[in-house]
């Protein structure tokens, strides 16, 4: 997924630019931190304080020159509106979050109008097409079968969340003024991983065979997650 990024802010902005990035739902800061030490000035958006102070923790062992691009503010990725002035960001994440709003119509909106003119929107959101697969590979046979007529799921974490479709969010980004511009399949092959899974010795290959179908007909298609890239007209 980072290399996904990588190849779209790279085939959309000059080679050394410094872009404003927002990343809306942080979390701990993963993909804040990144685009920071690749020199980029990032404000993160985060609602709990918990996750926000790992933001802050995990900020404090960089530099001084990487800890001065980061900016978080607690609040809801709604509420961008409240904080920012449109159009002031080159690059806005909303990464693993629309899983957890019920109507994400209006923060989809909300965060398009963040953008500058050109500006690049990127979501990863869970594949409302391909729930079946987890429990099917699992020999979830029940599970397999209540999945295919619907959009909710039970994740990692026990809690009880909602997936997209692409065909839905395609119409969504056309008609906010941030058409689809590429999309990827995430976790393809290794959804049914543990998160605790050892990382194995082959792992570079491993990648690249996760990179390879992410970017392929048909195996992204039932990939775990969609990472959906919108270009700002
Ligand atoms: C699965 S984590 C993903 C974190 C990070 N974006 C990443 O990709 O590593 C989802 C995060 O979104 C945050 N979140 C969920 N709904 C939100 C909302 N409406 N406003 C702001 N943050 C939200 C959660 O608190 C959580 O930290």
């Amino acid at each position: 997924m980072a290399r996904q990024l990588e190849e779209q802010i790279a085939g959309r902005f000059a080679v050394g630019r410094r872009l404003r990035v927002l990343d809306v739902g942080m979390g701990q800061g993963t993909q804040a931190l990144r685009l920071a030490r690749a020199g980029h000035q990032v404000t993160g958006v985060e609602q709990d304080p918990t996750m926000i102070a790992a933001a802050r923790e995990n900020l404090a062992g960089e530099p001084e020159g990487i800890r001065e691009r980061v900016r978080i503010v607690q609040g809801d990725g709604r509420d961008t509106g409240v904080h920012f002035l449109p159009g002031s960001f080159d690059v806005v994440l909303c990464h693993g979050v629309l899983m957890y709003v019920e109507e994400p119509d209006a923060l989809l909106a909300g965060v398009a109008r963040m953008l500058a003119p050109g500006g690049l929107l990127s979501l990863l959101v869970r594949n409302a097409e391909a729930l079946a697969m987890r429990p099917g590979l699992a020999g979830d046979w029940a599970g397999a079968l209540d999945a295919f007529d619907t959009v909710s799921y039970r994740n990692r974490l026990g809690l009880d969340v909602r997936a997209d479709r692409l065909g839905t969010l395609t119409a969504t980004l056309a008609g906010i003024g941030a058409p689809l511009h590429s999309w990827y399949g995430v976790r393809v092959f290794t959804d049914t991983a543990a998160d605790d899974a050892e990382v194995p010795s082959d792992v570079e290959a491993l990648l690249a065979a996760e990179e390879r179908a992410g970017r392929t007909d048909p195996y992204r298609s039932v990939a775990a997650l969609l990472h959906l890239c919108g270009v700002r007209g």
